[in-house]
């Protein structure tokens, strides 16, 4: 009896050892699956859209928003003609003055790393990146700049730019040619571990068909634009007005802050109201007041009849 009761002892004693000197694993109330939050966002301006398609796929690759920097005026064809002592896009890398109206508002408060993208001009970067520099303050943000060109490298453009603002923290730099792959890309932010982030699902460009004709629509940084995008994706049969809009009523109203535009572009995606969706496929003089969602890009002449519009998310 003696001896049984001895072993219990020994055993309890030994579990409760065991029990005290049981050492939890270090740090086991971390969850190293859990990384450090980070938003990243790709900024990019582009004329012909070859740094456009690769902020693209840098955006899908490291999970970022992406907002392009759009021009108060826009580039056109004859503006980019590097052939000509007098073109618009000339004239503007030659004069270190000259700083090009952006036409959008940025918020980047929420990011700490922007991949910002421009296409080299004149073996630098487009003046209109000095303007966003001039505008807002990325000091404290992680910066990743990348460029396409026909075959100039990145460096001159890298260092411009740290000379213009010796505060900003460029973390890595690539050039990329027109038709570089998905894979490079991938390979390239994999290589350098750069920064991914968490989409908020901000883009300011989505897809429109009308009458299955697929174009190009940039929205407004307003609470008008937000609020509609989150009706999408959705279908409207639109009806023809004066031979310069087609309309519908929306089953719902949207935030206003409507204005006097003055002038219409052929293009322009307006609310009339709260609830009037307009597309205007004339440019024109107006005295009306509208809110703006947005523009598509290129519209052709619509005719004049009903529309099926749809827009894609
Ligand atoms: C005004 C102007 C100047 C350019 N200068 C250069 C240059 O110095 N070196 C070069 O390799 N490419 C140069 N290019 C070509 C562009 O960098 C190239 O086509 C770029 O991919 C265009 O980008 P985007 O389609 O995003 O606008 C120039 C283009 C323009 C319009």
């Amino acid at each position: 009896m003696k001896r049984i009761l001895l072993l219990i002892v020994i055993s309890i004693s030994l579990l409760t050892i065991s029990g005290c000197n049981k050492k939890e694993p270090l740090n086991s109330n971390i969850d190293n699956t859990s990384k450090e939050k980070i938003s990243s966002i790709v900024l990019y301006f582009s004329v012909t859209n070859n740094t456009k398609r690769i902020a693209n796929l840098i955006s899908e690759e490291t999970n970022s928003d992406l907002i392009e920097i759009i021009p108060k005026e826009k580039y056109t064809d004859k503006d980019i003609n590097y052939n000509d002592n007098d073109s618009r896009a000339n004239k503007e890398q030659n004069n270190p003055n000259i700083r090009p109206k952006i036409e959008n508002k940025l918020d980047l408060s929420q990011y700490d790393t922007i991949y910002l993208g421009y296409p080299i001009w004149w073996g630098t970067v487009p003046k209109i990146i000095y303007t966003l520099l001039d505008n807002y303050d990325l000091t404290s943000k992680k910066i990743v700049l990348f460029c396409t060109s026909g075959s100039t490298g990145i460096e001159t453009s890298v260092n411009d730019l740290k000379k213009y603002n010796n505060k900003l923290n460029i973390i890595d730099s690539k050039r990329f040619s027109a038709n570089t792959s998905s894979k490079e890309i991938k390979e390239w932010i994999e290589e350098q571990n750069l920064p991914k982030g968490e989409k908020s699902m901000m883009t300011n460009q989505i897809k429109v068909l009308i009458d299955n004709k697929e174009y190009n629509l940039t929205l407004e940084d307003n609470e008008t634009a937000k609020s509609f995008i989150k009706l999408l994706p959705k279908e409207f049969n639109m009806r023809e007005l004066n031979g310069n809009e087609k309309y519908i009523y929306l089953d719902n109203p949207l935030p206003t802050n409507e204005y006097n535009p003055k002038k219409i572009n052929k293009g322009d995606i307006m609310l009339y109201g709260n609830d009037c969706l307009v597309i205007f496929y004339e440019s024109f003089d107006t005295n009306y007041r509208y809110t703006k969602i947005g523009h598509i890009d290129s519209l052709d002449n619509l005719e004049n009849k009903n529309i099926t519009v749809r827009f894609e998310k």
